[in-house]
This record gives C-alpha cells, structure tokens and sequence, in this order.
C-alpha cells in the first residue's frame, strides 16, 4: 500500500513538474534576444507623455490629486513641434546606447501612438501625428532596438480597479477587470502588430495591488503568452519590484543595481535572466522643469561601469521637454557618454560580472580570460584581492604598459597604482592563463 501511495505521489510530482516546465519555453529566437540583450549593456528611457506638458513629472496628476478629466484637458496643448525622431535617436545611438525604452501609455492613460481602443491618445490633439510610428520607423531605419513601457494601472480609466495610487483622480470606482484587461491586450496585439519588431515590452505598475486584502490577479501568464505568440523575441519584463515569474524573460531593478537596495525598491533575488537596471539622469523620470539636479558624466559612467560588473544592463532616463526635444543637459550628458564608450567600450560591451569588487570604488568586468579591473576613484594607490587562476599578464588598458603585480596564496597585489586625479575610470588589464 506505502508503496502504491509513494508511486501516486511521484506520478504526480512528475506530472505537475513536467507541466510547469511546459508553461513557457522561450523559443530560440527568444534565447538569442536574451543574450543580444545581455551583451548590450546599455539602453535610454524615454518618459513622454501629458505630463511633460505639466512639467512636474510623470505622477504629478496623483501628487496633485487632479481631476482625470481636469488632467485631459492638456491634451488639447499637446503640440511637439520641435519634435524630430531621427535626431532623438541620433543623439541616442552616438551615447553608445544599444536600445531604447519609450512609454507608450504610462500611468495617467493617455496613449502615444495611434490605437483604436481609446479616443485618449495622440491623434486626438492638435499634433495629431502618431508619435510611435515615427519613433518606430526612425529606430528600424537607424537600426536600433525598440522597447516599449507599458503601464499596468490607469489613473485615469474607468474600468481599471482603483488600487493604492491615483486614489485623488475622480474616478467613480466602476472598476470592470475583465474589460481593462482585454483592452490592455488589444493594445499591446497593435503594438506588436503595427510598429514592426519590438524588443521588449516592460512592464510597470503590478506594485499598485501589493496591498489587497486578496492578492490580485493580473493574468500575467495569458498576458505574457499572447505577446510571446505575437513576436515570439519580444523580451517581457515587469518592473514589479520582485523575483520574475514565469514567462519574463528579463528582471528588472529599479533605481539600484543588482544586490544593493539603497532605494528601496529592489529587495528581490537575482535570477538568472538578464538583467537590467533603470535609473534617472536628474530625479524624476517624466520632464520636471525644477528637476536639474543632473548626475555628473562622471556619475553616469561610473553607473554604467558598476552595473555591468553586476552583469546587468542600464537603462538611463531621459524626459522630453514639452516641446518634444531632449534637454540640452541630458544631450550633453549622451555624447559625453558615447565618447568614453567609443574607447572603453569592450570592457562594457559583451563583458559578464567580474569577481573582484570591493566597495563602489574598485570593481570588474571580464571577457574570456581578462578581467578588466575598473577603478572608480583617483585616491586608489594600491590593491590587494583574493583572485582565483594564475596570473599571466597585467597591463593598464590605456596604453597597454606593463603593471607590476604579485600573486600569493589566493591573493593577487597590485602594490602601485598611479592615477591622474580626475580620472573617471582607471582600467587595468588582468590576462588569466
Ligand atoms: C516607477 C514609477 C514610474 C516610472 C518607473 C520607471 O515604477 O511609478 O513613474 O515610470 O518607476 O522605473
């Protein structure tokens, strides 16, 4: 009898295990986006919407606890005029970005391009051009990847079940979750139909329900399928703040890198997907007009340098201005970035995370058998770290130069290091044998 029950027991586990792992197999077109996404290291956000008209940042209708219909009104101003596809993604791709993620409908609803599921979108404004298309178009001509933000939770939205944001925005709670969710889906069919291929689609907003009393439902999976079904490539991420769940095929971090939580937004485990780290150039991720509080270039690169020693990409933030250009400082910003990578590229590019780190200062990168030891501060004078596998060569990457070095008991000593003050990143080659 024991025997027939554990026989039962094992049929079973077997028969669920087998069925989870049917749930979702990435095609093989998936795994080589995966891995392309892997080596890119570094992408560009774009938060563009209404509120960039508002200028107060892309939560400034629930900061303010403004009327939704008050709030459309700014529809009728929505006039870009300086708005021009190819330079945006000119300017992006000289950063030495291989991507870009821009919100076609963040949270207050309204939506960028041309959709047959709502009159609130672009084409009903004075602009009446459909932002996307240009966007998708110049990207493909110009042969950079798209990705597309999309937001879970609507302000502005009838059908949408009020959850813990945009409690102040005039909705009357007729909330009608089978409904919103088919519209959601009709939505993403047409971007995923309509604009060619996409790279991904990247999810925000799961964290608006993480207070019910009843966990809610998303349908996440069916959501996930229907994409996967669509553009069988196109990564799903879904910036919820936890451990992916099946059918992403990415994990995202937001506003820290991979195992820090100085945000606290990012307390989840590392998986094993990609993944990616967005953060802001300024402090908000919609154009704020009071917001200059810009990283440093300096910043910024140590930011990139830091993430990709945790193998993860950055997706950098950048907030349009109401007329429909990039800011002057944030330009600056992308081509200094872009000339640093046009010469340190190959310790970003391709790399995987490096073993050696201690603190913020001193990281790694490594490609094959080299580990590129970047030092983030100018004070650095020495290093002693624990390094697995023989030694063979030690070089600064800049000119090559022979560095002295020292290997002993696990340890590896770099016993002098010069750097001139000012230094962004002070690359040493370590050569493994
Ligand atoms: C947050 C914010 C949102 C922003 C996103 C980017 O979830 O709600 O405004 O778009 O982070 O990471």
């Amino acid at each position: 009898m024991k025997r027939t029950i554990l026989l039962f027991v094992s049929i079973c586990f077997l028969l669920t295990g087998h069925a989870q792992v049917k749930g979702y197999t990435p095609t093989s077109e998936n795994l080589k986006a995966r891995s392309e996404f892997r080596d890119s290291r570094f992408g560009i956000f774009l938060h563009w919407g209404l509120y960039s008209i508002f200028g107060q940042g892309e939560w400034y209708m629930t900061n303010a606890n403004i009327n939704h219909k008050e709030y459309a009104k700014v529809s009728e101003a929505f006039y870009p005029h300086r708005f021009d596809a190819s330079q945006w993604v000119s300017a992006i791709k000289a950063s030495g970005a291989k991507y870009i993620c821009f919100t076609s409908r963040h949270h207050e609803g309204f939506s960028m391009w041309n959709t047959q599921q709502s009159g609130y979108n672009v084409m009903n404004t004075p602009y009446g051009k459909d932002i996307l298309r240009m966007l998708a178009d110049e990207c493909h001509r110009q042969d950079i990847k798209l990705h597309l933000y999309y937001s879970h939770l609507d302000w502005t939205r009838e059908d949408y079940p009020i959850g813990r944001t945009g409690r102040g925005t005039g909705r009357e709670g007729r909330a009608n979750w089978p409904e919103y969710y088919a519209f959601m889906n009709r939505q993403l069919t047409e971007l995923l139909t309509n604009y060619g291929e996409i790279g991904a689609i990247w999810f925000d907003g799961v964290w608006d329900h993480d207070n019910d009393s009843v966990p809610f439902d998303w349908q996440l999976e069916e959501q996930y399928a229907l994409i996967h079904r669509l553009q069988p490539a196109c990564l799903v991420g879904n910036n919820h703040h936890q451990a992916p769940v099946e059918g992403e095929d990415i994990q995202i971090f937001e506003r820290d890198v991979p195992g820090e939580n100085r945000a606290g937004l990012s307390g989840q485990a590392i998986s094993q997907l990609p993944l990616e780290t967005c953060q802001t150039m300024n402090g908000m991720w919609g154009y704020k007009v009071v917001d200059q509080n810009y990283k440093s270039t300096a910043e910024l690169i140590r930011l990139l340098v830091r993430t990709s020693s945790k193998g993860a990409n950055l997706l950098l933030n950048v907030g349009p201005q109401p007329d429909g250009t990039l800011p002057e400082i944030a330009l600056n910003r992308l081509s200094e970035m872009g000339e640093w990578l046009a010469t340190h590229g190959n310790t970003i590019y391709g790399t995987e995370a490096g073993e050696v780190v201690m603190g913020d200062s001193i990281v790694s990168t490594k490609c094959g058998n080299v580990v590129y030891l970047h030092i983030l501060s100018d004070k650095v004078r020495q290093i002693e770290t624990p390094f697995n596998g023989k030694v063979k060569r030690v070089v600064a990457y800049a000119d090559k130069q022979k560095v002295e070095f020292r290997q002993h008991k696990g340890k590896l000593h770099i016993p002098e290091i010069n750097i001139q003050p000012g230094t962004i990143d002070y690359i040493i080659e370590i050569h493994r044998k």
